[in-house]
This record gives structure tokens, C-alpha cells and sequence, in this order.
């Protein structure tokens, strides 16, 4: 049976680890050809070599690239039209995610989130977009969050960013609407991914004055459904959004929280 992306290429930021892992696993098993774009230019190798091995037929690539510097974006799309062929899909999930209250907010802090999670989605998106305009054929897929839809407390930078992906989702949606061109947004809720990592939770730990290890069971506890979003859960919704099938949708955000936001 054919997969809903055969032959389609697709380039994942983020895509070393984490949910970015997840949409190139599944986009890889719909029949895409996927570079794997990450900071972390090994772990992108790495993962691209792992779905190689689950499938004979996967075309998988690992390029580094650094979202925030519009030198490294240029060399990784470059990269990925050499090895694979010009970008028709993109999904931005590099992101990163520093719990603090406002006090606690370096610069440092605000600069980073704003650059890796709202610039770099710019700076893909310019990149690519050109292509997908000239084919009349494209989809950008930004990964937003729950906090991209409500504020959350000690997460300033994080929603302010997140609220902004959200931003630029619906003016480019509007902006390439008679192109072909379709930009969404995925907001999930938890997903004990990397990101939940000790530091995380520690920071966690401290907002809601509890312990380290009473964190994800907390966290789970508040969801509607009493469990934690998958990193499938996510992929689902990435995989529908890169297809034909989703031609007619733009400018959503999409809700992935087991029930928690329902806006
Ligand atoms: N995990 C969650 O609970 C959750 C919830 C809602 C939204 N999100 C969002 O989903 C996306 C993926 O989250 P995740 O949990 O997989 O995170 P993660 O921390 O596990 O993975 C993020 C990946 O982005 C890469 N990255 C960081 N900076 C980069 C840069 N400058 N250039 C290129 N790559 C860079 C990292 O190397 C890493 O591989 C993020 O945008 C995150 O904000 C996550």
C-alpha cells in the first residue's frame, strides 16, 4: 500500500530527538525522504542511520543546522536539494523550553527561546518557501504548544514565543493561500520527551513548590485524559497536515492535550 507522503521530501528541525524523532519515523513509514536537521549534527546522523535500518526503502538524511543563523539554514535546505530533491515539506519542532519566573529571566533566558523557537521558524520558512511557491506545492508545519494558545506561569519567554509561532502561522498561511502552499500549527500538550529532562523537572519542581518526583505525575494528573501525549500522538496529526488530504485546512493551530485546551 502506498503511504500518504510517497516519495515527498520533508526536512524536520529538531529532528535528532523528541517529537521532531517521532514526525520522521512516521513520515519515513508514508514513503517520504526525510534530512533530519539539528544543532546536535551527530545525534541528526545518528537517528537518519536508525530509520535506515528499520527500512530498506527509507531514504533518510542528518544535516546539521543551527535554525537561529541564516548561513547554516541556507546550507542545510542547499544540502537536503542535493541529497534528496527540493523541500516540499517542513515541520519546525528545534525548540527549547526554560522554566523561570520573571525575575529569574536572563536575557540571556529570553534571547535564546525567541531565537531558536520564533526566529528559526522564520528563517526555515523563508528558506523554503521560494520552491514551494514555484511547484504550487507546500507544507510548513510549526510546532507551537499549549502555551502558544494560553499563559502559563513562569513560562514567559516560552509562550511569548510560542504565541508568536502561532503569528507568523496564520499571517503566512494568509500570505501563501493561492500557492498551494498550506502553514499549520501543532500544539501539544505534555510529552515526556528529552526536553522533561532532570533540569526541567527541577525547575518545575521549584514553580509548583513540590518535589522532583511527584513532577510527571502531577503534570499527567491535570490532563482530562490521565496520560501524557505520545510522540505518535503528534506525528498523527503532522502526517495528516503533509498530506493531500489536509489541502483545505490553513492557518489552524491544532490541539494535541488529551482534552486540556479546547480553543
Ligand atoms: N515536550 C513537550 O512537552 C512539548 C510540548 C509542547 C510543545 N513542544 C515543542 O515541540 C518541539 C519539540 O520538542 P521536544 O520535546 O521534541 O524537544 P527536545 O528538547 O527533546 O528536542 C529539541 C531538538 O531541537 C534541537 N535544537 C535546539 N536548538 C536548535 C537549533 N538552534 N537549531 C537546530 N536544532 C536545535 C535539539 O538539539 C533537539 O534535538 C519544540 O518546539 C517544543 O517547544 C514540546
Amino acid at each position: 500500500m502506498r503511504g500518504m507522503l510517497e516519495n515527498r521530501v520533508a526536512l524536520i528541525t529538531g529532528g535528532a530527538r523528541g517529537i521532531g524523532k517521532g514526525i520522521a519515523a512516521r513520515f519515513v513509514a508514508e514513503g517520504a525522504r526525510v534530512a533530519i536537521a539539528d544543532l546536535n549534527g551527530e545525534g541528526a546522523r545518528n537517528t537518519a542511520a536508525e530509520l535506515r535500518a528499520s527500512s530498506e526503502a527509507c531514504r533518510a538524511i542528518g544535516v546539521p543546522v543551527d535554525v537561529t543563523a541564516a548561513d547554516s539554514v541556507r546550507r542545510a535546505v542547499e544540502e537536503t536539494r542535493t541529497q534528496l530533491g527540493e523541500v516540499e515539506i517542513l515541520v519546525n519542532s528545534a525548540g527549547f523550553s526554560k522554566i523561570a519566573r520573571i525575575e529569574d529571566t536572563t536575557e540571556e533566558i529570553w534571547d535564546r527561546t525567541l531565537a531558536i523557537n520564533l526566529k528559526g521558524v522564520f528563517l526555515m520558512c523563508r528558506e523554503v518557501v521560494p520552491a514551494m511557491k514555484q511547484s504550487g506545492w507546500g507544507r510548513i508545519i510549526n510546532l507551537s504548544s499549549q502555551s502558544g494558545k494560553k499563559g502559563n506561569s513562569s513560562y514567559t519567554a516560552y509562550c511569548a514565543s510560542k504565541f508568536g509561532v502561532i503569528g507568523l502561522t496564520q499571517a503566512l498561511a494568509q500570505e501563501l493561500a493561492e500557492d498551494g502552499v498550506t502553514v499549520n500549527a501543532v500544539c501539544p500538550g505534555v510529552v515526556f520527551t528529552e526536553m522533561w529532562g532532570p533540569e526541567q523537572v527541577a525547575d518545575y519542581a521549584r514553580k509548583r513548590n513540590m518535589a522532583p518526583e511527584d513532577v510527571k505525575e502531577y503534570l499527567t494528573s491535570k490532563i482530562p485524559m490521565k496520560r501524557a501525549a505520545t510522540v505518535e500522538d503528534v506525528a498523527a496529526v503532522a502526517a495528516f497536515l503533509a498530506s493531500d488530504d489536509a489541502a483545505y485546512l490553513t492557518g489552524q493551530s491544532y490541539n494535541v492535550t488529551g482534552g486540556t485546551i479546547m480553543h
